[in-house]
């Protein structure tokens, strides 16, 4: 038995993380492996579960360990490795964890252990990695029959979206990508920072339906959408789209992946009928291990390679800080917690 600092939350009443020792216990389990963790990320998914609010945790009251991912040494193998651990009890937010070998990924052998930058762009992009792969890889019909893809993002400012751009064009072939949002600024800064960007669209209650559906009619039809905010955004951007459409037989796919702009929306009957529309999401639900499995390899390759994530410069913290981290946390200048 050793001591470990760790970051634990009780989600209610105050929410607030608390930096604590914990004893810990290497596995004795010959399915599992120890790992000394390096670098974990907070993210929206971390925060959902630690507050009980994420739809696979929503039940969760007790104090538990923060973080769902991390980078680490595995000490039975002492390579570099991206890990998951979540469920009830797990966590990351610890100097050393035991972690299940079935959800362990090691990176590429010419990433040395000492190379932060591609520990800390793993651990900080992963997850939002996933949402697009996951996405396409699992969730997108007939993607090797679509010809010339088109994919638009919506709420492509964001850390998913912005990656989504990349992984799109690289490791799903799109010809085109658009990006959606609701502020012009960011978007033109999007566009500056990630060249491979097709073209943006302002969204909000400034644009008219109108002149969206012009807009649309203007560009190519698409494919497939990845939906990152569903709420008010979504509804106008797919209502304008629907709209829009120069051919009404081309499948349309819309997979929500976040609702960070709303939890409901209200479809009219006549959006699914007009077209030929599937709506769908893609999350922690519907996907099996050996599925997801490789789609994490795959990002811990191209993340770590700096294949994709060209546009990201994570910034470290030490772990110490988690309080002062957890309370200013701003999404759009993600950074990775070091243990
Ligand atoms: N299902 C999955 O597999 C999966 C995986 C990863 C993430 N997600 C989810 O995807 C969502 C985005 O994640 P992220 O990491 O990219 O978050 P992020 O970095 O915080 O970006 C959020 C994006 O949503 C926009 N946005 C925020 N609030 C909005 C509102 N009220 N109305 C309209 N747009 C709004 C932001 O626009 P501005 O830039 O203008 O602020 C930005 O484009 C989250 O809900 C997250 O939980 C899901």
């Amino acid at each position: 038995m050793s001591k470990v600092n760790a970051a634990v939350i009780i989600p209610a009443p105050t929410s607030k993380p608390i930096y604590k020792e914990l004893d810990f216990f290497p596995t004795k389990d010959e399915d599992e492996t120890t790992v000394k963790v390096i670098s974990t990320a907070i993210h929206h998914l971390v925060r959902a579960r630690a507050l009980g609010k994420h739809y696979s945790n929503s039940s969760n009251t007790k104090e538990s360990l923060i973080g769902v991912d991390g980078v680490g040494i595995d000490e039975s193998t002492n390579k570099l490795v991206y890990f998951t651990n979540f469920g009830p009890g797990l966590g990351t937010f610890v100097e050393k964890v035991n972690v299940s070998k079935k959800f362990i990924y090691p990176f590429p052998e010419s990433v040395k252990h000492d190379d932060y930058e591609a520990i800390d762009k793993v651990a900080v992009l992963a997850n939002g990695s996933m949402a697009s792969h996951l996405a396409f890889s699992t969730r997108a019909l007939n993607l090797d029959k679509i010809k010339d893809l088109t994919v638009l993002i919506v709420g492509a400012t964001g850390t998913a979206g912005k990656v989504a751009i990349e992984i799109a064009k690289h490791s799903y072939g799109a010809k085109i990508v658009y990006g959606v949002g609701r502020n012009l600024t960011k978007l033109k800064q999007l566009q500056t920072d990630i060249k491979i960007l097709d073209d943006i669209i302002e969204v909000n209650e400034n644009v008219s339906e109108e002149s969206l559906i012009t807009r649309f009619q203007s560009l190519k039809d698409i494919d497939i959408v990845l939906d990152y905010t569903y709420g008010q955004l979504a509804l106008s951007t797919l209502t304008a789209l629907i709209k829009s459409r120069k051919d009404s037989t081309r499948l349309l796919q819309w997979i929500n992946i976040g609702s960070i702009g709303g939890d409901s929306i209200s479809l009219p009957s006549g959006a699914l009928r007009s077209q030929n529309f599937y709506l769908l999401g893609s999350g922690i639900g519907p996907v099996d291990f050996s599925t997801a499995s490789g789609v994490f390899q795959t990002i811990v390759d191209d993340v770590s390679l700096g294949k994709i994530g060209l546009f990201f410069k994570a910034q470290s913290v030490d772990s110490k800080n988690i309080v002062e981290e957890w309370e200013n946390w701003n999404p759009a200048s993600r950074k990775a917690i070091r243990w």
